[in-house]
């Protein structure tokens, strides 16, 4: 068997076309739909990841900026800034770029936000709604993954879906999505995708499960994201033939990027895979955009119903 390939690039420019429909159809409005992105410190990656996301904005007509405080900021002046972000009627998405350097407390920075403008969905109210299958912003990467799941028609309904990662950012979410959640919530501006997705069975394994390879084997569709190579690599015998393997994991490896997975021997077991790079990544951007879109959607109604209270 020869996996399908499932083409992260291409679908994120499905929803990248999307997203700059509604960027314009908001621009005729008078709203210039803007992302503010936080660094605080030096982190060679965390800089490479930014500047794909504000080429990113630029493709599909967001206005973004970048705002960077050095490793010796204090959590106040973090937290200040995201105060003035936050108070900005002409910033609609703020993202604070993780991880934040040691010294500190990101929860309280996520927590920090104004839920309307999380656009990493990582802020408590936005997590914890989610949980109640109320309308709310989800994060990116599990909401890219739902969307090529449903590009190339893949139904977890009543499948076995094994999760190798445990994170407020891809594992917990993904759990929520991939069972209870209604799909039409997740992408909400998308009327041209499939929507197929809930009602999965999961298993959710993390760094500390023995003999991890018992679950993978099991799995329909199996996620991963560890970014641990090489001392954690998904490879053939840990798949069960013509399985879906979802790759999350980055690893750096002097000038490349690799998965968690043996890319050439998985290939020749599973049914689809995606490639690492141009497979959940591209998609993880994709659903940065879509998320500001609406994110400033929702603003733009609210001030015009304040508008019209005000009128009133
Ligand atoms: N660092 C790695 N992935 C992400 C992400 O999706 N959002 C943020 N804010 N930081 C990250």
């Amino acid at each position: 068997m020869t996996a399908i390939i499932m083409d992260g690039k291409q679908v994120a420019v499905l929803v990248k076309d999307e997203v700059r429909r509604e960027a314009d159809r908001l621009q005729e409005l008078g709203v210039g739909t803007c992302l503010a992105t936080v660094l605080v410190g030096d982190d060679p990656a965390s800089r490479s990841y930014l500047k794909m996301k504000h080429k990113a904005c630029g493709e599909v007509g967001i206005i973004s900026k970048n705002y960077e405080l050095p490793a010796s900021a204090s959590q106040n002046e973090v937290l200040d800034l995201i105060d003035t972000l936050n108070r900005d009627n002409n910033v609609h998405g703020i993202l604070v770029q993780l991880p934040l350097p040691g010294n500190i407390d990101s929860f309280q920075i996520i927590e920090g936000l104004l839920p309307a403008k999380d656009v990493d969905g990582l802020n408590p109210i936005n997590l914890g709604r989610i949980s109640y299958r109320k309308h709310s912003i989800f994060p990116c990467t599990p909401k890219g993954i739902m969307a090529l799941l449903n590009h190339y028609e893949i139904n977890v309904a009543g499948k076995h879906l094994v999760i190798l990662n445990r994170s407020n950012l891809v594992g917990k979410p993904l759990y929520q999505l991939l069972t209870t959640v209604d799909p039409m919530q997740v992408l909400p501006l998308n009327t041209d995708m499939l929507m197929l997705n809930q009602d999965a069975t999961v298993t959710m394994c993390h760094s500390k499960t023995p003999l991890v390879d018992k679950y993978t084997r099991e799995a329909d569709i199996l996620i991963t994201a560890v970014g641990k190579r090489p001392e954690f690599v998904v490879t053939a015998d840990m798949v069960k033939e013509g399985a879906v393997v979802i790759d999350v994991g980055v690893s750096r490896m002097g000038s490349k990027l690799y998965g968690d997975v043996d890319f050439e021997s998985v290939r020749d077991r599973a049914g689809y895979l995606t490639p690492v790079p141009g497979g959940v990544g591209p998609m993880t951007i994709a659903m940065l955009l879509h998320n500001t879109v609406i994110t400033a959607a929702e603003q733009t109604k609210n001030t015009i119903v304040h508008l019209v209270k005000r009128w009133v």
